[in-house]
């Protein structure tokens, strides 16, 4: 079996951090999104083909390199963003007539895979889906099953949905799925939707199942769900570890604080990261949020971030549930508001 991540796309939803950064490129717990994907896909195989977009496939290439960190080989494979079925299409010499998962560069995962990618080989399917149940289903690829769990219609993004069984991010493929492909025509958003090729794979006849998913998934398209996933991941792996200076400080809970940080004068309350070589300093740190490497926090509360590398937050009464990109600087000498900011790299705002 090979994997297909896809990494490329337009990341119209997380502008302006997009114009400088690849989306799946964005920390949680100071750790790029892809980097967790990698982790979830290495664990069913070593030949992985990721793909990637015109503007920003030189910064995934930059991350990922050969893929040695997680005992991978990779092969990348440029494509415009057309959708996710053109990416399939655009892979087919990569993928040859070889089963493979899907997995979107984006998208995080509570589960392993491995047990869904033992059904799909055990079953003999000709697709696999990971669906979970959502509140508003609205802005997702939704899914009817028959009361068998066979899949039996699904619809992309639709105005009143039919069920609430969101189409998670991860899917397995045998080599049917491009037959089904070279059947489709591009949406009325002019993207060849994976959604179409899954049911016309139907439509023809083959084997699709679905499962449900039993941890928690995030699809990180927005901020609130990059602020999301942070908070979950936080929750889920920091584990107190002080490597930095801590002077006249105190550190409640789950803190994580990498080497050659300086913690003076403040408060710092997990679970919380706070990258290498920053320093935090006359501070409040609080619950869920993740501090770049680099970075320096001063006469400021913090609740609930993500700072990327680099960044200054100063004089600043209160900050919360903010993304803030690399090299940026927040300073507020007169404001006793509270904050919530959605800014790029190398942004500047002083009031
Ligand atoms: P989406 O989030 O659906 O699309 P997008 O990245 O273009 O974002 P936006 O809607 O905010 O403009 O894409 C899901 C994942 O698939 C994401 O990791 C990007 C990737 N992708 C491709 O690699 N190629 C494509 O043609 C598309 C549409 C997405």
């Amino acid at each position: 079996m090979k994997a297909l991540v896809l990494s490329g796309g337009k990341g119209t939803r997380l502008r302006p951090l997009t114009f400088t950064i690849a989306k799946q490129l964005i920390p949680v717990a100071n750790r790029p999104i892809l980097g967790y994907v990698l982790d979830q896909v290495a664990r069913i195989t070593r030949d992985v083909g990721i793909i990637i977009a015109p503007e920003t496939g030189e910064y995934v290439k930059e991350y990922v390199m050969s893929g040695e960190e997680w005992g991978i080989n990779v092969t990348y494979i440029p494509q415009e963003p057309l959708g996710l079925a053109h990416a399939v299409k655009t892979a087919k010499e990569f993928l040859g007539d070889d089963s493979f998962i899907m997995y979107l560069g984006d998208n995080l995962l509570g589960d392993s895979i491995e047990k869904y990618a033992k059904k799909f080989k055990e079953e003999n399917l000709d697709a696999l889906i990971l669906l979970k149940e959502v509140e508003d289903p609205r802005a997702f690829g939704v899914v009817v099953l028959d009361e068998k769990g066979n899949v039996v219609k699904l619809i992309e993004k639709p105005k009143e949905p039919p069920s609430n069984l969101a189409l998670v991010g991860v899917y397995f493929f045998n080599k049917n799925i491009h037959k089904a492909i070279e059947r489709i025509k591009p949406s009325w958003r002019g993207e060849l939707e994976i959604t179409d090729a899954i049911q016309e794979l139907i439509n023809m006849g083959y084997k699709v199942k679905a499962e449900i998913l039993e941890s928690w998934w995030l699809d990180t398209g927005k901020k609130d769900d990059i602020l999301t996933a942070n908070a979950i991941i936080l929750d889920e792996f920091i584990r107190r570890d002080v490597k930095g200076e801590i002077e006249d400080s105190i550190l409640e809970g789950r803190v994580k604080i990498e080497e050659g940080a300086k913690i003076v004068n403040s408060k710092v309350r997990g679970p919380c990261i706070i990258g290498k070589n920053c320093i935090i300093e006359n501070s409040f740190i609080g619950p869920y949020t993740s501090i770049g490497n680099g970075s320096i926090i001063r006469n400021s509360s913090i609740e609930y971030c993500v700072i990327m590398e680099n960044s200054l937050v100063e004089d600043v009464n209160r900050l919360e549930e903010s993304l803030i990109g690399r090299n940026a600087k927040v300073v507020m000498k007169h404001s006793k508001n509270t904050l919530k900011l959605n800014i790029g790299d190398y942004s500047i705002i002083e009031i």
